[in-house]
C-alpha cells in the first residue's frame, strides 16, 4: 500500500518529494545500488530476491534503466528493454508474446502511449512485458512465475501464488470470471501436455530394456526436445496468450514428437532383427 501511494505520488510529483531530487550524471551499476539502497531498501531487496541480480548475465539497475536518471523509468518500462537480452525476437519467451494480441497491440500502438507513466496508473491499451512482470514497480520478476516448471510435478501452493499474482494484473482490463476460464483451460491444456510426455517416457523406458542406446539416438533426441522445447512452448503459449504457441509450436508439436518416437523404435527394433 505504501509502494503504491509512492507511485501515486510520484506520478503527480517527482522533485516535489522532499529531498529527492535524482541527481544528475552518469553512473556506474555499484553507485546506482549504493544510493538507491538508502533511497528504497524495499526495492533492491527485491531486484536482490530475483534471478535478475543472480543469472550469470545479469539484469542490472544500468541494463534496464540505462546509466543516467535522463528517462531512466520511461526507458525500463518499454518492450525493448527486456527483448534483446531475452533473446531477441526469435526467442520463444519473446515470440510466445509478440504473436499474442497484446503483443500485436503493444507493437501497433506503442508510439502513442504516454510511458512516462507509472505501469500501475493502466494507460495503455494492452500490457507489455514489464506491465504484467513488474507492475506497480515489483522489482521480483519472478513473485508471477511458478517456481516450478512444465516438466515437473505441479506443486498448487505454488500455482495459487501465480494465480494471484498475476490475476490482479489481468483484472486492470479483463472480467474475473474470464480470467478464470482461462487460468482453468490453461492448467487443462498444461496437463495434457505433460499426460503426452509421459506417455512418451514409457515407451523410451521399455525401448531401453530392449534395444542398443546405439538404436536409440533418434528417438532419444526426440524425446529430449519433447520435454524442453515443446512442453515449454505449450507453457509458453498459456502464460503469454499465444494461440500459435499452444497449439501449433506447442500440442501439435507433442504430438509428432510421439509419433517420430514410435518410428524411431520401430526403426531400432527392425536393426536388431
Ligand atoms: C546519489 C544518489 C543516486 C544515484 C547514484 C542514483 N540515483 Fe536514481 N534516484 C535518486 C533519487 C533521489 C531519485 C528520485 C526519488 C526516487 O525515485 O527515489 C532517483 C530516481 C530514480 C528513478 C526513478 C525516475 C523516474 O522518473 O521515476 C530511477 C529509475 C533511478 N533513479 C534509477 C537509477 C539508476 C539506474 C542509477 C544508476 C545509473 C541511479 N538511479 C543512480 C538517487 C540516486
Ligand atoms: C528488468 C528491468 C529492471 C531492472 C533490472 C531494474 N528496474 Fe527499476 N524499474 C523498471 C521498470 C519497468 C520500472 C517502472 C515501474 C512502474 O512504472 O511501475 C522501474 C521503476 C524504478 C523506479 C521508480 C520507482 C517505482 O517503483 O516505480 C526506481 C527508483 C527504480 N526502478 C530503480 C531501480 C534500481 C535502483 C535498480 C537496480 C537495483 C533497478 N531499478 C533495476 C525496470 C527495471
Ligand atoms: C499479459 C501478461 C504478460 C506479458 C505481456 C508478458 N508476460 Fe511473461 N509471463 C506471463 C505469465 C502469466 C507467465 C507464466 C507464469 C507462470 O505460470 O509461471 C509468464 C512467463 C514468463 C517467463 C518465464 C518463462 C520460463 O522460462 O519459465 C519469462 C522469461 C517471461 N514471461 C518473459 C516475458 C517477456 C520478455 C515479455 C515481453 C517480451 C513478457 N514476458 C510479456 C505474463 C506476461
Ligand atoms: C541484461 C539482461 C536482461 C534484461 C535487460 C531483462 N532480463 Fe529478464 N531475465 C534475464 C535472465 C538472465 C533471466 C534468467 C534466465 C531466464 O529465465 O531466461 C531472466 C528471467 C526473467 C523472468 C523469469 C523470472 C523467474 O523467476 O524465472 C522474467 C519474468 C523476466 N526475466 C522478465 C523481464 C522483463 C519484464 C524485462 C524488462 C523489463 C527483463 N526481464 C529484462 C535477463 C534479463
Ligand atoms: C492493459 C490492459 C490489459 C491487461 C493488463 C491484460 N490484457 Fe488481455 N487483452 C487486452 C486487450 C485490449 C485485448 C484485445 C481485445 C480484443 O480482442 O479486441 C486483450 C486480449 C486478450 C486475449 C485474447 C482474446 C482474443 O479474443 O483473442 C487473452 C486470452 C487475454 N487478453 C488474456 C489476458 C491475461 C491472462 C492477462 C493477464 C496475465 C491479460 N490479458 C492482461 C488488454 C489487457
Amino acid at each position: 500500500m505504501k509502494r503504491l501511494l509512492a507511485i501515486l505520488l510520484f506520478g503527480f510529483s517527482v522533485g516535489a518529494m522532499a529531498g529527492a531530487q535524482a541527481p544528475e550524471g552518469e553512473f556506474q551499476n555499484s553507485a546506482c545500488l549504493e544510493c538507491h539502497q538508502q533511497q528504497d531498501a524495499e526495492l533492491v531487496a527485491a531486484w536482490r530476491d530475483s534471478v535478475h541480480a543472480t543469472a550469470e548475465k545479469a539484469a542490472t539497475c544500468v541494463a534496464c534503466h540505462g546509466n543516467n536518471h535522463d528517462k531512466a523509468a520511461s526507458r525500463a518500462r518499454r518492450d525493448a528493454t527486456c527483448i534483446d537480452c531475452h533473446g531477441g525476437q526469435k526467442a520463444p519467451a519473446v515470440h510466445s508474446y509478440t504473436t499474442s494480441k497484446h503483443g500485436i497491440l503493444t507493437r501497433l500502438e506503442q508510439k502513442d502511449w504516454d510511458w512516462e507513466q507509472a505501469l500501475a496508473s493502466a494507460n495503455y491499451r494492452a500490457p507489455g512485458c514489464a506491465y504484467c512482470h513488474m507492475h506497480s514497480g515489483n522489482h521480483d520478476v519472478g513473485t508471477a512465475i511458478r517456481t516450478w516448471r512444465p516438466e515437473q510435478a505441479t506443486g498448487s501452493d505454488e500455482r495459487e501464488q501465480v494465480q494471484d499474482t498475476m490475476r490482479a494484473v489481468c483484472q486492470d482490463c479483463h472480467a474475473p470470471r474470464y480470467i478464470t476460464n482461462l487460468f482453468d483451460n490453461g492448467e487443462r491444456m498444461l496437463n495434457i501436455g505433460r499426460m503426452k510426455v509421459r506417455e512418451a517416457a514409457v515407451l523410451m523406458a521399455q525401448a531401453r530394456g530392449s534395444y542398443q542406446p546405439a538404436g536409440l539416438e533418434d528417438a532419444e533426441k526426440q524425446f529430449l526436445k519433447m520435454k524442453t522445447q515443446h512442453l515449454k512452448n505449450v507453457y509458453l503459449g498459456i502464460a503469454h496468450q499465444s494461440p500459435d504457441y499452444q497449439w501449433w509450436h506447442g500440442q501439435a508439436a507433442l504430438d509428432g514428437d510421439l509419433i517420430r518416437i514410435r518410428g524411431a523404435i520401430d526403426q531400432a527394433r527392425r536393426l536388431l532383427k
